[in-house]
């Protein structure tokens, strides 16, 4: 093993090339602007950065391994096609604000990329709760509490990926600002415009101290803390789809096109989308303690350690990518068995508490009620109940049960309705927010472009 072996990190930070491409031209334009470099010169450089990155989407571009980095590799190929004046363009730039400045604009397209597919999930979701108007058993400890219905469930698992939705938003704020211009640590003596380049780059804003510019990886440390609690979430669905689809739940039917066969018992319908979808937790927990590990202790500015930031963001962004999207498509696929079917599912005692409710409504204080209908379920003698509530307590049943729950958030069916309504607006209004910040970058690419013609012509 080699020293330049052990050190590369090439096959990660390869995808940092457009970003890197991007940075590069927006630093450079600054630099002719500014009059730090020759116009000529900067004009080379940015043809050839241009031709390197359409060799690297027609997959031409040809790496050196003996070259440490994406960064190394880009400069050569600048280098040897232009000459040696192109050495100009890392002028009043190091690689520590250059690879951080690549690595904030893969977490924003990252961030966004998540937030999108969040909404999809979300939609998928809310389709499903229109169309499951059944009601279950509800559950506390495992065990059957309260009737609730099929769609409020899922409202509730939709409410908490909104709520993911807006911790990504908020921790964009934090990861689209512009480290560029820090240098090493220390900033440079040339005379560089920091907001112009963030501006051409998309970025909000800058990360003003040089040193905090080079040093900081808290913003990849507050994605994953993000991306593993939405995985939290996504494993409790997910448990909780296993089980309803057993046979001894047996409240969901899923098409067997999201499901897997056994290559021995040829009965087997697996769950095995949530099943991963579960596992991958601990990765990306994993990726979460892995990142926070290599912060810990590590002095300011650069060390070479936070090379290795790049693997837990690219890696924990990718899994919930695709755990994401294909939950949305498969929760098409997924149906709550029918009334009929779910009633003989129903423990006899679900109702309890809305007996207990009944005896209240008589005059008598809820926990002398709560007695008296445990010692009726104890002793299966509903004498003393029917004594006091008579026939209204006979009535009682899941439907009804369901029924009379108005308050606002309950498991009732006005509230749901009212709640579904809601949600959608908001996952409306949550579209426009990543469309805005897709556009804003957008926008960002379409400057730089218009700066590159003012330049070349
Ligand atoms: N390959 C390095 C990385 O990804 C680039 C920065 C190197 N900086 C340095 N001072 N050696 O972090």
């Amino acid at each position: 093993m080699s020293i330049k072996k052990f050190t590369q990190s090439l096959d990660i930070d390869m995808r940092l090339f457009e970003a890197d491409i991007w940075n590069t031209t927006a630093h450079n334009l600054m630099l002719a602007k500014r009059g730090i470099i020759e116009k000529s010169t900067a004009k080379d450089i940015i043809k050839n950065l241009n031709d390197a990155l359409s060799a690297f989407n027609n997959k031409k571009f040809k790496f050196s391994r003996e070259l440490e980095d994406v960064h190394m590799n880009i400069e050569d190929y600048v280098i040897s096609k232009g000459g040696e004046k192109c050495g100009a363009m890392h002028t009043a730039r190091s690689r520590n604000d250059q690879v951080v400045t690549d690595t904030r604009i893969l977490a924003r397209e990252i961030t966004l990329e998540i937030m999108k597919n969040l909404l999809n999930l979300s939609d998928s979701l809310i389709d499903f709760a229109e169309r499951s108007t059944v009601i279950i058993p509800g559950y506390t400890h495992l065990q059957q509490a309260m009737p609730t219905l099929a769609s409020h469930w899922i409202l509730a698992y939709t409410d908490a990926f909104l709520r993911d939705f807006e911790r990504l938003n908020d921790s964009y704020k934090r990861t689209n600002l512009c480290p560029l211009g820090s240098a090493a640590f220390a900033g440079t003596s040339f005379n560089i415009n920091r907001h112009w380049t963030a501006k051409l780059l998309g970025f909000d804003g800058l990360i003003e101290n040089s040193l905090d510019g080079v040093a900081g990886r808290d913003f990849i440390a507050e994605i994953l803390a993000d991306l593993a609690i939405l995985s939290a979430t996504l494993s409790r669905l997910s448990e909780e789809l296993i089980l309803f689809n057993s046979y001894e739940f047996g409240l969901i039917e899923i098409s067997s096109e999201w499901t897997t066969g056994s290559s021995i018992m040829p009965q087997k319908k697996n769950l095995d989308i949530a099943e991963l979808t579960r596992g991958k937790t601990g990765r990306i927990y994993g990726d979460l303690v892995n990142i926070l590990v290599l912060l810990k202790g590590i002095p300011y500015s650069y060390n070479r350690d936070m090379q290795e930031d790049k693997f837990p963001l690219f890696d924990a962004g990718d899994e919930l990518n695709s755990i994401l999207k294909i939950l949305a498509e498969m929760s098409k696929g997924i149906k709550f068995k029918d009334q009929e079917q779910i009633n003989k599912k129903f423990s006899h005692e679900i109702i309890a508490t809305d007996m207990a409710s009944q005896l209240v409504i008589k005059g008598i204080p809820f926990r002398k009620s709560y007695n008296i209908v445990k010692n009726a379920i104890n002793k299966g003698d509903f004498s003393e109940i029917n004594k006091i509530a008579g026939n209204e307590i006979s009535k009682i049943n899941v439907e009804n049960c369901v029924q009379s729950r108005k308050i606002t958030g309950s498991a009732g069916y006005v509230e749901v309705e009212r709640m579904i309504a809601d949600r959608k607006k908001k996952i409306e209004k949550f579209y426009e927010i990543v469309e805005e910040k897709r556009k804003r970058t957008e926008g960002a690419k379409i400057m730089t472009k218009k700066e590159i013609r003012n330049l070349c012509g």
